[in-house]
């Protein structure tokens, strides 16, 4: 069976740098199979680029298998596009229609500046983990680390938490860019672990504030983020935040 093909208007978001800001440049693909990734389509276009000697579309990626987060653009104004709970390199070409134009964004936040094109700089979310976001407390070897009991409740919590691959999109969806599903799902997943409650005040205390200062807003339950996040962390991870952060301030 031959896969069936469609043709696309792209409005892409070009960038040479981070100043001055860009523009967007209207590509036309041509003959897309339907079974093809957002990101393989991607591949196309650029391809094309280079053999017209033109500079290709920058964007990230890494896995295209939905676990590392290194991609992500706004599609058609949706951060990973129109699927729920699906990373931009999941995206199949199949929930596109021939004749659509589709306009493409890197991740719009002040704390995300944007390198080039489509690619944005999210070391603001690495010097959120490194505020606060381990566990440095000495468990043993793996054995003794088995050896300390975990609730059920608690390590299915921690582990909903842990779902969080960092990717950016509840940034980029939230009307006040703000990071609390990022951080309040890495709040969760190591302060609902007995091995991660000896630092949970600190951690909480030093990543809100890192957030602040790298200039991300703050959350006003618009919950987009929910909406947006790819692996469909909940809201509930920022009101546990919340709760640890004036628990943390006041002890
Ligand atoms: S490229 Fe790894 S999650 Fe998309």
């Amino acid at each position: 069976m031959t896969a069936k093909t469609i043709n696309l208007t792209l409005k892409v978001w070009r960038q040479k740098r981070l100043q001055p800001k860009g523009e967007f440049e209207t590509h036309t693909a041509r003959n897309i199979s339907t079974d093809m990734s957002f990101l393989e389509m991607l591949d196309v276009i650029n391809e094309q680029l280079v053999l017209d000697g033109k500079e290709p579309i920058a964007f990230d990626h890494d896995c295209r298998e939905g676990i590392c987060g290194m991609c992500g653009a706004v599609v058609d104004g949706e951060p990973h596009g129109p699927l729920k709970e699906t990373t931009l390199c999941q995206l199949h070409m199949r929930h596109f229609k021939n004749g659509d134009t589709v306009i493409i964004e890197p991740w719009r936040a002040r704390a995300f500046p944007v390198i080039k094109d489509l690619v944005v700089d999210r070391s603001a979310f690495d010097e959120i983990i490194a505020a606060g976001g381990y566990i440095s407390a000495k468990t043993g070897g793996a054995q003794d680390a088995n050896n300390i009991l975990v609730g059920k409740d608690a390590a299915d919590k921690a582990f909903n938490a842990a779902a969080c691959i960092g990717c950016g999109a509840c940034v980029a969806a939230c009307p006040n860019a703000s990071a609390m599903l990022f951080a309040g799902a890495k709040v969760s997943h190591l302060g609902l672990l007995p091995q991660g409650r000896p630092e949970a005040k600190t951690r909480v205390l030093q990543m809100v504030r890192t957030m602040d200062r790298l200039g991300f807003g703050n959350c006003t339950n618009e919950t987009e983020c929910e909406i947006k996040c790819p692996k469909a962390i909940s809201i509930r991870e920022i009101a546990r935040m919340n709760r640890e952060f004036v628990k943390a301030s006041f002890s």
